[in-house]
């Protein structure tokens, strides 16, 4: 690579018959390589306040640790006049550096070199760091921003695409693999991005979608924006395709870093340990936290902050079912997992969105032995046909299945509500976890008292001369007897019945307790999780 500000030598002026004259040439090439996009793409790339690949990797990755790959690949196409364009790195930048000091592999798609679009040596190229990536266990960042598949090299660039999505396959679970959409990710080119474990989009920058809004208005007549259709937000909050919806470029790859410093190099490895306080001072905010009336919201991310170490929590997927919160933090410095119903958003129940975001979350964080932590206030699942139909049955059960397939620690605390079958899947003790605590407003029951009373005390509804003031005996004695955590203390379905103010102090020794803990499940070539 030439050092900055050092002009290369037109190749006229080179003897490449003199050592002297070969190291000028290298760098010559090297230059070329560098400056592969025109002068007017780059124009054209930053007019529209975006990086250019260069310009993105020296932002993500440590100062100076890049090691370029492939720099001096070129196309070998000589359909539609492409022999005569043949620029030096073929549209990507591949290689490996290191963020926060940890190795990892990256890919900058070009927009600036034939729109980013992927022929058979870019794909080569991708293909090879994400080989590098594998067989030496480190995380695979990609950055896209690409028209496609490219159109001159026909289906060379399908198979390659196809090489790609294979590789996707098989490291997933082995490598973390993050995506950022930078720019245009269209067509079935989507589909690496969708297969790795976390998507960042930017805002009005990068766009996603199978058929775009021209094909749309001819095949279906709807008319819709390239931002309502695939944009960060629609992505983040409706299709759930992306994790993150950052403000600009510098966001998404500051996001892109923390989710790394989460996460450990493999499947075989731990994510990293930070000092951190072990102090085991109680909360006394949390002891006042659960309003006294079951109807009543708080926010659950007051629980999260007080758990975690500073208060930080990492979410992912913030917009998309907003109904359970997942994401990172640390106890003790060590990296867990979080899913934690939310009572402000339809009172925390399940429904398929949260379903598949849970499940989805629990299996990334058993995947890379991320204890997972999960916190409970569920009134049950959504009802309606809107959900039934579109496969509650099936898609709920992910959630279950992520749970119960699940070997790495799992600690779960409920707060208020644990109903039906909602309680089960929630990380319950009977799916596998190992440390259930609850709160003393804990209510584990089959359902709700109105619900309960409703079904249970009909005839005496019906017959009662004032319903009103009996329905009103008849939800007491329930609360009373049936509404609280100690009928599962007495069966040890939960271990303990803590003070709010200790949670994090309980978890803090239930995850300690649990750091070796071992467990497996029969061999088998696959699960077959309901999809
Ligand atoms: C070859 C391409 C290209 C492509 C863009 N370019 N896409 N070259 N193959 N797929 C070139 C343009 O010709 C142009 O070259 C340069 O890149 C920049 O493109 P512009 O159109 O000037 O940029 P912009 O106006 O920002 O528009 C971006 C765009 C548009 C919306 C992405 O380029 C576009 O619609 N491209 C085609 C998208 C597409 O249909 N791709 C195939 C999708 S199917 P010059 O020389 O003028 O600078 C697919 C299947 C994958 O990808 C299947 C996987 C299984």
């Amino acid at each position: 690579m030439t050092a900055d500000g050092i002009k290369a030598a037109p190749a006229s002026e080179i003897d490449i018959h003199t050592t002297a004259g070969k190291i000028a040439e290298l760098e010559r090439r090297l230059h070329e390589a560098e400056h592969a996009g025109s002068a007017r793409a780059v124009e054209k790339q930053h007019a529209k306040g975006k990086m250019t690949a260069r310009e993105r990797l020296a932002a993500f990755l440590d100062e100076g640790s890049f090691v370029e790959f492939d720099e001096l690949a070129r196309h070998r196409s000589t359909s539609f006049g492409l022999d005569r364009d043949r620029p030096y790195g073929d549209g990507v930048v591949t290689g490996h550096g290191t963020v926060d000091g940890r190795p990892v592999a990256v890919f900058a798609q070009d927009f600036t070199v034939f729109g980013g679009s992927l022929g058979e040596v870019f794909g080569e190229k991708i293909v090879k760091v994400m080989d590098h990536a594998l067989k030496t266990g480190c995380p695979m960042v990609g950055i896209n921003d690409s028209g496609g598949a490219r159109i001159q090299e026909g289906v060379v660039s399908l198979g390659l695409y196809a090489e790609i999505f294979k590789r996707n396959v098989h490291a997933s679970g082995v490598i973390p693999q993050i995506s950022l959409i930078m720019g245009p990710c269209a067509g079935g080119a989507v589909y690496s991005p969708a297969l790795t474990d976390f998507v960042l989009m930017v805002q009005e920058k990068s766009h996603m979608f199978i058929t775009g809004p021209d094909v749309i208005k001819t095949v279906t007549g709807e008319e819709v924006t390239f931002e309502e259709l695939g944009g960060a937000h629609t992505h983040n909050s409706r299709s759930g395709v992306a994790h993150y919806e950052a403000a600009d470029e510098e966001d998404c790859l500051v996001f892109a870093r923390a989710l790394l410093s989460y996460l450990p190099s493999n499947n075989m490895d731990e994510a990293p340990v930070f000092p951190a306080d072990s102090a085991l001072d109680p909360v006394p905010e949390l002891d006042t936290l659960i309003p006294d009336s079951a109807n009543q919201p708080y926010d659950m991310h007051t629980v999260v902050g007080h758990v975690l170490d500073d208060g930080e929590f990492l979410e992912v997927h913030a917009a998309f079912a907003p109904n359970i919160l997942a994401g990172f933090g640390r106890v003790e410095g060590r990296s867990v997992g979080v899913v934690a119903n939310q009572p402000m958003s339809f009172a925390g129940t399940l429904d398929i969105a949260a379903s598949e975001k849970a499940a989805r979350f629990v299996r990334t964080c058993d995947a890379f032995n991320i204890p997972v932590l999960t916190f409970v206030d569920v009134p049950g699942f959504l009802p309606g046909t809107d959900q039934e139909w579109n496969g509650i049955i099936r898609r709920g059960a992910k959630l279950l299945y992520a749970y119960a397939e699940a070997t790495v620690p799992l600690v779960t605390v409920i707060t208020r509500k644990a109903y039906g079958g909602a309680y089960d899947v929630m990380g319950s003790k009977h799916l596998g976890a190992d440390v259930n605590l609850a709160w003393p407003t804990a209510q584990i029951a089959v359902m709700g008292a109105q619900g309960a009373v409703n079904i249970l005390y009909r005839r005496e509804l019906a017959a009662a001369e004032d319903p009103d003031a009996a329905r009103a005996g008849f939800v007491a004695h329930y609360e009373d007897t049936l509404a609280n955590p100690y009928l599962a203390a007495e069966r040890g379905y939960v271990d303990a019945v803590i003070r709010p103010s200790e949670t994090r102090s309980q978890v803090v020794r239930a995850l300690r307790a649990l750091r070796n803990k071992r467990a497996s499940l029969p061999p088998k070539k696959h699960g077959n999780i309901p999809l």
